[in-house]
């Protein structure tokens, strides 16, 4: 008996040897119950002892109790080791290595026509303009009737327009805001405002067309404004914007809700004038609509045009952006590409 114990012994110190080299904290716990459980090896020859004589027992009894004690420290310097080794490992294999190089996040940036509505927003607050906004789904109300554009008048089809509804739609530019300031703050003056914002057209997207685009509205109102009011501030607006000798001029033109009307052109900002693609070989570039506030417009607002005048203009966000910026196709603007807007990381204007 005491021969078998030892044997036992011996053997599960070799297994123990075999699982400890397996470094799999599993086997260790496997290897408990094998031999030290209360099903264990041990634990059987321990019953075993019931069979002994009384002279044998004590000494038996004493063999068993040193196999266990031994087996068990033994497990637990095993274990004990084996765990500080896989504790190693595992804290090696989770270790930074700050002398990596990082990766650059990914930092977004303003989108270049909310860059230059921002440029034209700072522009003209400093003239002493306020920021006005308006709805993109509009009343034909306030697109149309109330800019003296009357029912089926021709001047509607300038405007190849999105119907929402009979008498809902996608404006076509931002001037319905000149109609619902007006309507809010008349009688008051001096009105000076400006309106950023989305416009619609069912226009086919081309290079230089798209059927949604954005554009700036302007309104004063005051006692005795001047067409020369409107041209001055235009011009201290480009120079602003392009640079100190930026030329500007007015061409006549026409709108429903101005009268007179003029366009705005800049000296081309690529050939100064001396003719190339961007300007057609003419010199200028066109920017804006613009023009004194038609009298039915005023009067249409609430205000009196024996007593006050004014000067609007609207101009086209994406055109200035193009020149400002020069792209060459309009619907870059909308495509989301990352290669275009990245450009604009960090860019100021
Ligand atoms: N609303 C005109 C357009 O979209 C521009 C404009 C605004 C012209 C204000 C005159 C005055 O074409």
């Amino acid at each position: 008996m005491i021969e078998q114990l030892q044997a036992l012994q011996e053997r599960a110190l070799a297994r123990l040897q075999e699982v400890a080299a397996n470094e799999d904290l599993a086997r260790f716990e496997n290897w408990r119950v094998e031999f030290l459980g209360k099903k264990g090896e041990l634990s059987t020859a321990l019953r075993a002892m019931g069979s002994l004589s009384a002279a044998e027992r004590p000494l038996v009894g004493q063999v068993v109790n040193d196999v266990r004690a031994a087996l068990e420290s033994a497990y637990t310097a095993a274990y004990a080791q084996c765990l500080a080794v896989v504790q190693l490992r595992q804290e090696e294999s989770e270790a930074l290595d700050v002398t990596l190089a990082g990766r650059t996040p990914f930092v977004g940036a303003e989108h270049p026509l909310q860059k230059v509505i921002r440029r034209i927003e700072e522009i003209f607050v400093g003239f002493g303009f306020t920021v006005e906004e308006g709805p993109e789904v509009e009343l034909d109300y306030y697109n149309f009737e109330a800019m003296n554009f009357p029912k089926d008048h021709p001047a509607r089809d300038m405007q190849d327009t999105f119907f929402v509804g009979p008498d809902l739609l996608l404006r076509t530019h931002t001037s319905p805001v000149q109609a619902r300031t007006m309507e809010k703050r008349h009688p008051q003056v001096p009105v000076r405002i400006i309106a950023p914002g989305k416009t619609y057209r069912r226009d086919d997207d081309d290079a230089t067309h798209s059927h949604a685009f954005s554009q700036v509205e302007g309104l004063v109102i005051d006692h005795g404004v001047r067409m020369s009011d409107l041209k001055g501030m235009l011009l201290a607006f480009a120079r602003q914007m392009y640079g100190e000798n930026q030329e500007v001029r007015l061409r006549p033109s026409f709108f429903p809700f101005t009268e007179p009307s003029a366009e705005l052109d800049v000296r081309c900002i690529y050939c100064g004038g001396s003719g190339c693609n961007t300007c057609k070989q003419t010199g200028w570039i066109e920017i804006l609509g613009c023009g004194m506030v038609h009298p039915n417009v005023l009067r249409m607002g609430g205000y009196d045009p024996a007593q006050v005048s004014g000067f609007a203009f609207g101009m086209g966000v994406e055109r200035v952006a193009m020149l400002l910026y020069q792209v060459t196709d309009i619907r870059q603007f909308y495509l989301n590409d990352l290669r275009l807007l990245q450009q604009f990381v960090g860019l100021i204007r």
